[in-house]
């Protein structure tokens, strides 16, 4: 019988690609989410790609209650991995309470019910954003982290710490902490992909709402910063790759790894703001109207991962070109039927 994975927030950008990848590898996914930010469509879309549409449970992981029962239901998965959570940096600077009550609570209610449970597996999704702006670049999981940026990063921070406690405590659990750097793209299918509620904060969904003439132009946050051409760089990697690696990290674990271990997950090189517009426009064959603007806060001038630890530990490493990302990110930008 298939092996069971709880998936929180699998209705999401990321969780849905995850979904997919889960799916292919022979898993039974269930997922839960209270669709804060996303829709079952997403759902739909994973049907449409793999033929199976996975349960949904609607609960809010803050909810304790509602959690236990749907982790009771679901008392023999062998893994949970936790994508539920907010993720907007500007947001959570205005409502901070509302980014540590909803990320740690749900973080907290999923740890507890796997003790509970006796469910021996976590994937949680950290965030480069632990690493502030690092003094050396690439960065390595040793490179130390600086203070979080915003209480978004935060909740990051502190979710590892958690999560690392809790595993001490429990040596039966075992937990894998994935760093993602910048995640874009769609499925190639373009039946799910990215689909940010009012304005996108972040570049890729803004480039191609720009380029189908939802956006008038994109400002381009900054062209003096101190890299090559005076653009932020930052390390995209395809949210398919990105998919694969909770695939290969829960085997890990299901195969014997103990204790927290964590795993930056990018593609191991930088790429400026300018350098994916123009990328954009070739892959896709789009001009894309843009000004330059005012750098914004918060934003580091640059940052990319070393990725040998996954490739060596997990075996897992990113290989979509970044054409491919780009042209399923456009192919998904253009299938209205998918969306809401
Ligand atoms: P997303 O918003 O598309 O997905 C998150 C999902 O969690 C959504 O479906 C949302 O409805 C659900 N959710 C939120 N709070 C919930 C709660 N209390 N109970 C149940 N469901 C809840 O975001 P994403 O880009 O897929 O991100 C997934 C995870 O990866 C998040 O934890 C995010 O912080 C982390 N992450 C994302 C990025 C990125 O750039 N996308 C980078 C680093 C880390
Ligand atoms: N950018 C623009 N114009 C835009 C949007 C973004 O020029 O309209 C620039 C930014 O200034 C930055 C780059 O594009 O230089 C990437 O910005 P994103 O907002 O897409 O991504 P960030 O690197 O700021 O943030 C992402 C995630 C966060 C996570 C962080 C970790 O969105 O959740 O990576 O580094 F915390």
């Amino acid at each position: 019988m298939a092996q069971k994975i709880i998936v929180t927030g699998g209705a999401g950008y990321i969780g849905s690609h995850t979904t997919v990848a889960l799916q292919d590898a022979g898993f039974d996914v269930i997922v839960l989410d209270n669709l804060i930010n996303s829709s079952e469509k997403s759902l739909h879309g994973v049907e449409k790609i793999t033929g199976i549409h996975p349960e949904f449970i609607h609960v809010d992981c803050t909810d304790r209650d509602a959690t236990r029962n749907a982790f009771k239901k679901h008392s023999d998965a062998v893994g949970v991995i936790h994508f539920a959570g907010l993720k907007a940096v500007g947001e959570s600077v205005e409502k901070p309470l509302m980014y540590y009550r909803n990320n740690l609570d749900s973080l907290i209610n999923v740890l507890e019910m796997m003790r509970e449970f006796n469910i021996p597996n976590i994937v949680f999704s950290s965030s480069a954003t632990v690493y502030g702006n690092p003094d050396i670049l690439p960065v390595t999981e040793e490179t130390p982290l600086k203070p979080a940026q915003s209480p978004y990063g935060q909740t990051k921070v502190m979710g590892e710490e958690i999560i690392r406690d809790m595993v001490r405590a429990t040596p039966t659990i075992n937990a894998t902490l994935l760093r993602y750097f910048n995640p874009i793209g769609a499925h190639p299918s373009g039946q799910i992909g990215e689909n940010p509620r009012g304005i996108p904060n972040n570049l890729m969904p803004y480039i191609t709402q720009t380029a189908i003439g939802m956006r008038e132009q994109l400002s381009i946050f900054g062209d003096d910063y101190d890299t090559d051409d005076g653009f932020c760089v930052r390390d995209y990697i395809d949210v398919n790759d990105l998919a694969r690696a909770h695939v290969a990290a829960l085997r890990h674990m299901i195969n014997g790894a103990h204790g927290a271990n964590v795993f930056n997950l990018g593609t191991g090189h930088g790429v400026s703001v300018m350098e994916m517009v123009n990328a954009f426009e070739s892959a896709t064959g789009v001009k894309i109207k843009y000004k330059i603007a005012p750098r914004r806060p918060g934003d580091v001038p640059a940052i990319w991962a070393d990725a040998t630890h996954a490739k060596r530990v997990l075996g897992w490493s990113a290989n979509t070109p970044l054409v491919d990302t780009l042209a399923s990110a456009w192919r998904w930008q253009q299938n209205p039927d998918a969306k809401d």
